[in-house]
């Protein structure tokens, strides 16, 4: 029986994606750049079955994107009936990009236990066509997306031990996102009147944060992302009806994260279709910037993770 496990780390952009440019092949409208969270992991293994099976952390469930994900892989490929199970060891559906370390994980295992003999790029096509952000979870350190007619060109920029940074999440809610992020682009790009404007603000700002990355120049990323994430915000907030991802505690903890900079720590913050805050530091404040956000009203919990790997196979 063929079977193979994977696993992949979830990331975050830094600058944004979202927006499409080809809703069927599941093409970013714009460029995106992203870190990898090496601490946090979703792990899928795969097995030829009876019947097609997705288990979600441990609950069996219809999911639409991955049932249409495997109906076009299939056209392709000559696959028997499967069984996934993929867990994370990190909320999901809350804006921690589950999706995309889920969909990552589950391409490289396929890929694996079908031989399907994908190349690295061709992974990260199948794994964005399930999800924008997954083409970027395949590789580890800070990832470049960059669409090209209809594929995208996925490539490393840094390597995880380049630069040492580290990630503190600021758990705000327990509760799933409201709207999942394909809806929400799709809403936005047909009614808000700024969407013209943020891809153009997009693409100038993947240059300068590429930029910003290779000379690892972090007053200029800090600001090149805390920008992107604004924008993106005020994007989903100028949509009908508005997205409105952000709690009081999202507030509190930009605050809080705006003092330390005054206060002189190396430190950034953004914030994806959720409420939960991730704070980007230089490793050297690392435990300041948890123990300060800890101490935010609203917050439940702060996640660690340094700068993470690629996704790798487990057998
Ligand atoms: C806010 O990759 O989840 O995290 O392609 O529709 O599956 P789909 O969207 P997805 O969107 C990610 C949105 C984001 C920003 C980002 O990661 O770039």
């Amino acid at each position: 029986m063929r079977t193979a496990t994977a696993y992949a780390h979830p990331n975050i952009a830094l600058v944004k994606y979202w927006g499409k440019s080809n809703d069927e092949l599941n093409i970013p409208a714009t460029p995106s750049l992203a870190i990898t969270l090496g601490d946090l992991r979703t792990t899928t293994r795969v097995e030829e079955s009876t019947s097609d099976t997705v288990v979600l952390d441990d609950v069996q469930v219809q999911d639409a994107k991955i049932n249409a994900w495997l109906a076009h892989l299939r056209k392709q490929f000559n696959l028997p009936p499967l069984r996934v199970e993929s867990s994370s060891d990190f909320p999901a559906n809350s804006g921690l990009a589950s999706s995309a370390s889920g969909f990552a994980a589950l391409t490289l295992a396929i890929s694996s236990a079908f031989d399907l003999g994908l190349s690295l790029q061709e992974q990260c096509d199948w794994a964005r066509l399930g999800s924008g952000s997954a083409g970027r979870s395949l590789h580890g350190g800070f990832v470049a997306l960059e669409p090209q007619g209809t594929s995208c060109r996925v490539s490393q920029v840094l390597g995880e031990s380049d630069w040492d940074l580290s990630i503190a999440i600021a758990i705000t809610s327990d509760r799933a996102k409201s709207t999942g992020s394909t809806a929400g682009m799709t809403a936005s790009r047909d009614t808000s009147p700024f969407y013209e404007g943020w891809l153009r603000a997009t693409s100038e700002a993947f240059d300068s944060g590429l930029r910003a990355v290779k000379n690892m120049d972090f007053e200029a990323l800090a600001q090149i992302s805390e920008a992107s994430c604004r924008q993106m915000h005020a994007l989903m907030l100028s949509t009908e009806p508005a997205l409105i991802y952000w709690n009081a505690a999202t507030l509190n903890c930009i605050e809080e994260v705006t003092r330390m900079r005054d206060d002189g720590l190396d430190v950034f913050y953004t914030i994806d279709a959720g409420s939960h805050l991730k704070a980007v530091c230089r490793a050297s404040v690392a435990k300041q910037v948890r123990d300060r956000l800890r101490g935010v009203e609203g917050v439940y919990s702060v996640l660690a993770s340094n700068i993470g790997g690629p996704a790798q196979l487990l057998g």
